[in-house]
């Protein structure tokens, strides 16, 4: 799909540049790495400062003031979170109490392989099946479950067109699978997993599903309930929190089941010389001092999206991918892995450029002051499945318009007459 004039008056600027103060205070960088770690609005800054200069005391220890503050302000969090991705009782009230606190996407990931394979009493001759495109993090935490238990790990693999079919959801999850633990969005194709299809089947044949939500929470509406997924896993930095805040959401009945993955202090109700008994969830997965200024300030960043609202950003971001995919399709010596089609892109765009190293093409876009990313992506197996070694990687969020992406599309030319002298 090309774009229209309309279309493309509507991301000719970017109204939010001026809240990101990275971006504001550096006209000519071009950031186009989101999918990496996303910039941080003021307002994300300003509540990380605001925690620590006026409720600053450890949460949930202390009977004063500020410590019932800091605690109050974890608990908003996990509300804000909760409704923004579905999390909803029947009363439609915030599952907050579902919502662990983590460190990142991985931990959330690493928590549930730690502790799920006992719930389902995954043993040999069972199945755990994941697909081609997941990133390391929910990849190499299965081929760990799998080593110890002797299951087998199965992967899901697209056909030529970069979808997930029916035939092969069938053909790969079956009895034999306990397990499913799929990336809703590829880090590196950017495309979209069929991941409600993928939830009949597994429960179908009794699996639990996972979902790895680090690259579609930040660019979708994602409801949970909608996806009927069992456990979802994502962080606050690519959606403009924090670095170091990750969250697990899971159903209830599954993270009581669940056993502790880090043991320790506020994990507890209470403690003997010879045992201990959990505190209920998500304390139950949250031991030691927790992050609270991180969590309050994750609840600034998602309060700065929903005053927009994620289906007004994501189609945004569709028309910057689109733009981003057919300026890159125009370049002769550019080969697009993923689709075609840019609209199926949510956020991220792999490419190449003919006979010269990702890692010379981002050097040299830097020079420019465009930010890529080039190498494997943490996605090992899904580049040797596609038969690359590493490739480009730009990346899109709302808060960038179309001028970034002509200076990118400016340094390509410039990579390329580096190399081959001016066409
Ligand atoms: N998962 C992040 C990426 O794709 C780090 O770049």
């Amino acid at each position: 799909m090309s774009l229209t004039a309309e279309q493309l008056a509507t991301i000719t600027e970017s109204p939010f540049k001026q809240d990101f103060p990275l971006l504001a205070q550096n006209p000519e960088l071009t950031f186009l790495d989101s999918a990496a770690t996303a910039q941080r609005p003021a307002v994300v800054l300003d509540a990380e400062r605001r925690f620590y200069e006026t409720m600053n005391a450890n949460p949930l220890r202390g009977l004063y003031r500020l410590s019932v503050e800091a605690t109050a302000s974890i608990e908003e969090a996990r509300k804000r979170i909760a409704s923004f991705i579905g999390a909803r009782d029947e009363k439609g009230r915030p599952q907050a109490n579902q919502i662990v606190f983590t460190r990142n996407a991985s931990e959330s990931l690493n928590l549930v392989a730690h502790t799920l394979p006992e719930v389902v009493n995954l043993g040999a001759g069972d199945e755990v099946a994941i697909t081609i495109m997941e990133h390391h993090s929910n990849l190499i935490p299965w081929q760990q479950v799998c080593r110890a238990t002797g299951a087998t790990l199965v992967y899901l693999r697209p056909n030529d067109d970069f979808v997930i079919t029916q035939g092969e959801i069938e053909a790969k999850i079956g009895p034999a699978t306990k397990i499913v633990s799929v990336t809703h969005v590829s880090n590196v194709l950017g495309v979209e997993n069929p991941v409600a299809a993928i939830a009949a089947r597994a429960h179908a044949m009794g699996a639990k599903l996972v979902v790895d939500g680090a690259q579609s929470v930040p660019h979708l509406p994602v409801d949970v309930r909608a996806l009927d997924c069992d456990l979802l896993a994502f962080s606050a930095h690519k959606l403009g929190g924090p670095m170091g805040i990750g969250v697990l959401w899971g159903k209830k009945e599954l993270l009581d089941a669940m056993p502790p993955f880090l043991t320790g202090g506020e994990m507890i109700d209470s403690v003997t010389e010879t045992d201990a008994v959990w505190a209920p969830v998500p304390a139950k997965f949250e031991a030691g001092t927790q992050d609270a200024a991180g969590s309050y300030a994750t609840d600034a960043a998602i309060a700065y999206l929903q005053q927009f609202g994620m289906e007004a950003l994501e189609e945004r971001e569709c028309l910057l991918a689109t733009y981003l995919t057919d300026s890159l399709a125009a370049l002769p010596y550019i080969k697009i892995i993923g689709p075609a089609d840019g609209s199926r892109h949510v956020g991220a765009v792999a490419f190449n450029v003919d006979g010269i190293h990702p890692h010379d093409v981002a050097s040299i876009l830097d020079m420019s002051g465009v930010c890529i990313r080039a190498g494997h992506h943490c996605a090992q197996p899904l580049l040797a499945w596609l038969g690359e070694l590493s490739t480009c990687r730009a990346s899109v969020a709302f808060y960038n318009d179309k001028a970034d992406i002509d200076r990118l599309v400016a340094g390509l030319d410039m990579v390329w007459s580096v190399f081959h002298g001016r066409q």
